[in-house]
């Protein structure tokens, strides 16, 4: 049978999510009970791509459920260098692991393994393109905190045009009944177009603004804060003027909602302020682990062995 992937999030039906959420959900209360179901299992990790947190992340899923991982951690240790091609890497790797997540510069990398892959593949992130575990990362995190996915008003802010984890969140949460976005970037890091006809096709309201005050956090269930991706700039002075454009600091905090959840999916460079790690509100740290969970009920779900636990 045809392995399964994940490319998008878009790749499980809301029931589906949900199921694995459920499944992530119980792994968080009762890890042992877990801790032997990949005995003798592999996960390896292809990442051509810097990644401290997934790359990671992925590896202590597959250990926390008794099996092993494999893999390497930047283009330059790996046989790219020499020119072989994607297709045959995850030909080669189908038959040393399980089960493979796969980190890449180019958009549609991942897709492109998959269609060569004899295990399943997981889209770590590609390019400026999508991200589907920190999705399922994200929504873990607000269905904890907040008790539901539906009924949120969320703000994303920073880098909406390069940055993947925003795409994935909004394709994923667009599903969900009463769901309102506020779009918080400077012009020139906009969502791209294909993210805001989307949400237009399936009336999601949505505004978008340039600046982070007390009126744009009004109302806000979240605030999903995100960093300049310094690496997808093709000019380093437009990089420089934009990297500071938004501060996170106490002061702002002071005026935004009492309730309003502050999520990053990290690395953090400057975008929030350290004094704002101690607000109770403050997520981001809590949201680690969350994504160690989701994506040992990930691992689980794509290898089918998610059944009866
Ligand atoms: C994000 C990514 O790689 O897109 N990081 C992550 O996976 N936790 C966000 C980022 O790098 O800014």
């Amino acid at each position: 049978m045809a392995p399964r992937h994940l490319m998008s999030p878009l790749d499980f039906t809301v029931d589906e999510t949900e199921k694995l959420l459920d499944l992530a959900d119980s792994i968080g209360r009762d890890p042992l009970k877990y801790s032997h179901i990949c005995d003798g299992k592999k996960i390896a990790t292809l990442f051509y791509e810097p990644s401290t947190r997934t790359r990671l992340s992925f590896e202590a899923a597959m250990m926390n459920l008794g099996g092993k991982a494999l893999g390497f951690h930047s283009s330059d240790s790996s046989s790219a260098t020499k020119g072989e091609s994607v297709a045959d890497t995850i030909r080669i790797v189908s038959c040393y692991a399980d089960i493979c997540a796969m980190r890449h510069p180019k958009e549609g990398a991942p897709l492109v393994a998959s269609i060569y892959s004899g295990i399943p593949v997981i889209n770590a992130g590609d390019g400026g393109h999508q991200h589907p575990t920190q999705t399922l990362t994200d929504m873990l995190t607000i269905r904890s905190l907040k008790g539901r996915l539906d009924h949120l008003r969320i703000g994303l802010c920073g880098d909406l045009k390069f940055g993947r984890t925003v795409h994935s969140l909004i394709s994923s949460l667009s599903r969900y009944p009463g769901i309102s976005f506020v779009l918080i970037s400077p012009e020139e890091l906009r969502v791209p177009s294909y993210v805001r006809e989307d949400m237009k096709s399936k009336n999601i309201p949505f505004e978008e603004v340039v600046r982070l005050d007390k009126d744009t956090m009004a109302d806000l269930d979240i605030l999903y804060m995100t960093r300049v991706q310094k690496e997808r700039f093709f000019n380093e002075a437009d990089y420089v003027r934009m990297k500071d454009f938004y501060i996170l600091d106490r002061d702002k905090m002071e005026v935004a909602p009492p309730e309003m959840m502050v999520l990053h999916p990290l690395p953090r460079v400057n975008e929030i302020a350290v004094e704002v790690d101690s607000d109770p509100r403050a997520a981001y740290f809590r949201q680690v682990q969350y994504g160690v969970y989701a994506r040992m009920a990930l691992i689980l779900t794509l290898l089918e062995l998610d059944k009866g636990v």
